[in-house]
């Protein structure tokens, strides 16, 4: 009877893993000679060009200091590093020998020419949701480059997380395949927007929080998730800015990088900003706008701009004459001869700190980032420079700072432990 169910238990068990052998199972597609960068038409090139642009290809896959493209940049996720891949058309240790057909799976359904599985590190699970047009002209811009010869280091996920058979599973549970449907009752520049957003550009990679598999969650569009020692903010109704985040303010950030009154993209999001969107053309960062007003719920709310701006500036005007409390001559000494806003306008230049998400999010953590390592000019505006506080200040001190900021300039509830807070990021250092 024991033997029976033992001999049963192992059939289910073969049967099993043979089932999830077919499931995870891809062919190889069969290498090609490297194709003649001649035969790929220049405005096919181009277009690829702003694509890659617009996909943060560069920003993932070169390592610091590398060639372009060429790869081994380190992806630090729970489970381990995964780095990048080779994307210049080396054959060997490149994409040289795909076909365009390799290189479109790969992009939309995440399997290498090889027909193994990638990580979703890599994020096919949006660009899945690119036409054909798109990949051809993102195959044409790559395969044109020129071909650098390096390997990436090897991952250091641990077994059996290395196994890239499993990664079947995963996209069983969370990887839904196939272009986006534009919404007909949208229009064409809301659909435009919908399709840079979520396919190409991927702002939920980063906006959107993550399950422990590591999965972005359906039900969580954009509310918001920490990244990279950031957070990045939810872009829903939730987002925490007093003034809402209308068309125009959308436009000036994606556009420029700083809007005047939500102050300017650091971190991870001034790349987005500087490498990726800069190659798209006007209309196209219009219609993220458009989109994205849209997500956040801004344009029924744009009476509240005006009594917004008036309450900050009177938040200001207020600490301006609070010499008494140690904090606020602290904050006056190190920050107000930057962050005023005379009469009643904001300077965008002066970021209005009572119109910013790094004091108004539930986490102090962007707030803390910014004072200890400042803001260079090529990150955010030209010309201006955010000095940072790293070696002048104590943590006690840049939490005074903080704590002053958040009581005096919202009505959320203080932050816990920030003297823990800023000693922990003190540690991770100012690495981009
Ligand atoms: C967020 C980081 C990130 C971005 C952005 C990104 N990639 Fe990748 N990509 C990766 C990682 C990591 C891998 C390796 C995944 C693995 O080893 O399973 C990868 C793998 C690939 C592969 C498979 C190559 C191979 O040798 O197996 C291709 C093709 C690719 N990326 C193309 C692109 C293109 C084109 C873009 C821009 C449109 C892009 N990637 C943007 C992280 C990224
Ligand atoms: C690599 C991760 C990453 C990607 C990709 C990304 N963001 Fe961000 N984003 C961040 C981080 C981190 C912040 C917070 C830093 C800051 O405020 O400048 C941020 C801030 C923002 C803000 C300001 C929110 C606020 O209230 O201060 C907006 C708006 C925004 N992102 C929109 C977008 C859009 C639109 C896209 C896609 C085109 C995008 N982001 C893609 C990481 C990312
Ligand atoms: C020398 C002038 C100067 C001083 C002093 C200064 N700042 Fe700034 N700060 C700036 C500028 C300029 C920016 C906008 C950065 C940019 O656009 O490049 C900025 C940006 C910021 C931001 C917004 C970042 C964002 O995501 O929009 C915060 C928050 C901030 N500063 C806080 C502070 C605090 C707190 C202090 C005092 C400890 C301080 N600053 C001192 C000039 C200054």
């Amino acid at each position: 009877m024991f033997r029976r169910i033992l001999i049963g238990l192992v059939g289910v068990l073969i049967v099993g893993v043979g089932a999830f052998a077919m499931l995870s199972w891809r062919s190889a597609i069969a290498p090609v000679a490297r194709p003649s960068p001649a035969g790929f038409a220049p405005d096919l090139v181009a277009r690829g060009e702003v694509l890659a642009g617009a996909g943060y290809c560069a920003t993932c896959h070169t390592a610091q200091g590398g060639k372009p493209y060429a790869g081994g940049y380190p992806m630090r996720t729970a489970f381990g590093t995964i780095y990048s891949t080779n994307i210049t058309p080396d054959p060997e240790t490149g994409i040289g020998s795909w076909s365009e057909a390799a290189f479109q799976r790969a992009m939309q359904q995440g399997v290498a020419r090889d027909g193994s599985h990638l990580f979703p590190a890599f994020p096919y699970d949006h660009f899945t949701k690119l036409t054909d047009a798109d990949v051809a002209a993102l195959y044409a811009y790559f395969i044109t480059r020129p071909a650098v010869r390096a390997t990436p280091p090897a991952n250091t996920l641990p077994f059996p997380l290395n196994i890239r058979a499993l990664q079947a599973g995963w996209k069983l549970l969370f990887f839904r395949d196939g272009p986006l449907t534009p919404d007909p009752i949208k229009g064409a520049e809301w659909n435009r927007g919908a399709y840079l957003a979520e396919g190409i550009s991927h702002c939920g990679a980063c906006h959107t929080p993550r399950n422990s598999l590591g999965a972005e969650e359906r039900g969580k569009p954009y509310a918001g998730a920490a990244i990279d020692n950031w957070i990045a903010p939810p872009l829903t109704k939730a987002n925490p800015s007093p003034v809402p985040w209308s068309r125009d303010e959308l436009y000036a950030y994606l556009r420029s990088g700083v809007s005047q009154h939500h102050g300017t993209a650091v971190g991870p999001m001034s790349p987005v900003v500087h490498d990726g969107l800069r190659k798209l053309p006007d209309e196209d960062i219009r219609a993220l706008a458009i989109y994205l007003a849209d997500v956040a719920g801004s344009d029924a709310r744009l009476a509240e701009i005006k009594p917004a701006i008036e309450r900050a500036l009177a938040a200001d005007r207020a600490g301006a004459g609070a010499q008494t409390d140690p904090a606020a001559r602290l904050y006056n000494a190190a920050c107000a001869s930057c962050h005023y806003n005379g009469g009643d306008a904001v300077n965008a230049l002066r970021p209005e700190l009572a119109l910013n998400s790094a004091v108004t999010l539930s986490d102090p953590t962007n707030l803390i980032r910014v004072i200890l390592y400042g803001v260079t000019a090529p990150e955010g505006a030209p010309g201006v420079v955010m000095p940072g506080f790293a070696a002048g200040f104590s943590d006690a001190d840049i939490a005074r700072i903080a704590g002053y900021l958040r009581s005096t300039r919202t009505s959320g509830p203080a932050w816990p432990d920030l003297d823990k807070a800023v000693a922990t990021i003190r540690a991770q250092g100012n690495h981009e």
